[in-house]
């Protein structure tokens, strides 16, 4: 995979088969003349149930949380099990010559998709991994910190400080705490103009581009352009990136920028990308694992990490033709906004709560965050989780008591000490998805008691 170049992944994508959007696996080149003339002729249901039926959710479930793991629609679905079978079929073959060619041409499809070059950009599995390629490899010298900030993601934020705490040079992990009313982006990038002036140790900046579970997108420009004038590297955190936003990324100007492709891009699990800045070039970035083409280039070194199933990344390419077919990410970002400024509102009245207050600029454009009603055995606990302890907290229990007793599934968080939801929107969501969340929740409002037992819970309604 020596020395890629966005024209031959194109050439050999030609050789990539598409899948369509009822569902049958077609290949361009064979059968059908160019994608562009075939999509002409492919009905694009409309958003909402129609579109849902191209997903394989339970039928009748509230899905409100596309942003955590995805979902993909059936035909990319199919496309991966045809490249397993293919797999299959002949190991040595697809390991051994077939897998590379694919893995080229997604590459090429991501990087065109994502506005980069492919020469610097390389796949991995997920988002976390890509932060802890960083913070792993990262030469770390004696007192020297990472910086994080209290909105970063949990995984990453423990990633961090696992990695500082395990330096044998005595590094650190501080943080920055981001509150909220955000009130303008200029009071973002001053807090970080402050912090890093008081603490010239900070080396490794860690931010997200859009905040999870908060949903708030970051100047991450300005906050890059901070970083880097008081010496630091920046690795921006765009897990919720592709298929969301459209940032020219190579302006950013970030060292590393990684983002999942598992999440909006309609791909499997896991497919994630991490891009080298070219003018930024830092030679002590390597893959995590380190395996047999370890001393052949970067690419070799990240495309080969021993035997496992890339499939995800290669049906990568699938789920950008997907987005394509049905109309593209503009017509994508006008759904899922509209439908979530719709949603949102609504809450809001029914429930007499407001959204997370941030500035226009700062709200993403398929999640957003509403504080919940007063919930009896929920509200009345007040808890700050540690970030230590992601997976455990009353949120939890509410969000997994909405998915069993109304089959509604959103994120549940704490934004202080406070009890929100996070909805995520995707182009299945209609409406009545949000109408059936905000009588779920007042439901809830209205029960005398929840009591909770070791066993599980005992609901009093
Ligand atoms: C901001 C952010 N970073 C990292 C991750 C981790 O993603 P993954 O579990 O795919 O590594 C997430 C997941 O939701 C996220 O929201």
């Amino acid at each position: 995979m020596a020395s890629l170049k966005n024209e031959e992944a194109v050439e050999t994508s030609n050789h990539m088969e598409k899948c369509s959007l009822n569902g049958e696996v077609t290949n361009n080149v064979t059968h059908n003349g160019p994608a562009s003339e075939r999509n002409k002729l492919e009905a694009v249901p409309e958003f909402g149930n129609e579109i849902r039926k191209e997903f394989m959710l339970r039928p009748n479930s509230v899905f409100l949380n596309h942003g955590s793991y995805g979902s993909m629609p059936r035909c990319v679905h199919e496309r991966q099990v045809r490249y397993l079978v293919e797999m299959e079929s002949h190991p040595d073959t697809w390991f051994r010559y077939n897998m590379y060619g694919y893995m080229k041409a997604t590459i090429g499809r991501v990087a065109e998709f994502m506005g980069i070059r492919m020469e610097d950009t390389f796949m991995l599995q997920n988002v976390t991994k890509a932060a802890n390629t960083v913070l792993k490899t990262f030469p770390f010298h004696s007192g020297d910190a990472v910086l994080v900030n209290s909105l970063t993601y949990g995984a990453v934020n423990v990633a961090a400080r696992a990695t500082t705490a395990a330096s044998l040079n005595g590094a650190q992990t501080l943080s920055l705490d981001i509150n909220f009313p955000i009130n303008s982006e200029d009071e973002v990038v001053q807090k970080y103009e402050d912090f890093l002036k008081q603490h010239p140790e900070v080396k490794l900046v860690i931010v997200d581009h859009i905040t999870s579970p908060t949903a708030v997108v970051m100047p991450v420009k300005r906050i890059v352009h901070v970083c880097h004038a008081h010496g630091a590297v920046v690795f921006v955190d765009a897990a919720h990136v592709p298929g969301q936003l459209r940032p020219n990324i190579q302006d950013i100007d970030a060292d590393f920028y990684a983002g999942n492709l598992h999440k909006w891009v309609f791909c499997p699990r896991s497919a994630a990308i991490i891009w080298r800045n070219p003018s930024r070039q830092h030679a002590w970035f390597r893959p995590l694992v380190t395996s047999a083409f370890e001393h052949r280039g970067l690419h070799e070194a990240f495309g080969y990490e021993g035997t496992k199933d890339d499939i995800p990344y290669i049906c990568a390419a699938n789920g950008i033709e997907y987005i394509n077919r049905v109309g593209g990410l503009e017509k994508i970002n006008e759904y899922n906004s509209t439908l979530l400024y719709k949603g949102v509102t609504y809450l809001e009245e029914k429930w007499g709560t407001k959204r997370l207050q941030v500035p226009d600029s700062m709200h993403s454009l398929y999640q957003c965050i509403v504080a919940l009603p007063f919930i009896p055995g929920f509200s009345d606990f007040k808890e700050t989780p540690a970030v230590t302890q992601v997976f455990m907290g009353k949120n939890l229990e509410l969000q997994k008591l909405l998915l069993d007793k109304f089959d509604v599934q959103v994120a549940v968080v704490y934004v202080g000490q406070e009890l929100m939801v996070r909805v995520s929107v995707s182009i299945y969501n209609t409406m009545d998805d949000i109408i059936r969340l905000a009588d779920a929740v007042l439901a809830l409002t209205k029960t005398e008691a929840l009591f909770i037992s070791d066993a599980g819970f005992i609901r009093v309604f």
